[in-house]
């Protein structure tokens, strides 16, 4: 296992559609080792594979509380099946877009079907905010972003903030 560097805004990777998941094999599995890996380095709730820069349909989450027993759960091609008509907000933030919080409102429950790392088909019904959170992993897997949310002017300045404070890890001074 090992921690892979998150990639942050602006970067066109996550812009991208991340490909389905064909076999859930050996490489399928380290993968999701590393994003639990990363994510908990982070201490992040969700992670996609598209963050760490590998365009597969893959997505973990624990949203357990700190004082909770770990929860990992991981999700290979979701598809959202169901969304309430209800909606719940919840302020969200992203591994990949630092210290920026954007109040997004979302449905309540959804339905999502997935395959597990046995490669078998199975059924999530969520609410709250293991369901924020599966939509917004899900919307990774589709490029689309919290700041997507936003209008236009308001995104281009949190990436500008955000490019400005970014290390540049090829600039040497000798
Ligand atoms: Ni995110």
């Amino acid at each position: 296992m090992s921690v892979k560097d998150i990639i942050t805004v602006p970067n066109d990777i996550l812009k991208k559609i991340s490909e389905p998941i064909v076999n859930v094999g050996i490489n399928e599995k380290k993968l999701i080792n590393d994003l639990f890996e990363t994510m908990y380095n982070s201490n992040g709730i969700g992670l996609a594979a598209v963050q760490v820069g590998i365009l597969k349909r893959v997505v973990v989450i624990d949203v357990s509380s700190k004082d909770e027993k770990k929860n990992p759960m991981s999700f290979i091609n979701p598809v959202i099946k169901n969304l309430s008509d209800e909606t719940s907000v919840y302020e969200e933030g992203c591994l990949s877009i630092p210290e920026t919080f954007i109040e997004i409102e979302r449905p309540k429950v959804c339905e999502v079907e997935y395959i597990d790392l046995d490669g078998k088909k199975k059924m999530i019904k969520c609410e709250g905010l293991l369901s924020t959170c599966l939509q917004h992993e899900i919307n990774h897997l589709d490029g689309k972003l919290i700041i997507d949310h936003l209008s236009k002017l308001k995104r281009d300045i949190i990436i500008k903030k955000i490019s400005k404070t970014k290390k540049n890890p090829d600039r040497v001074i000798v």
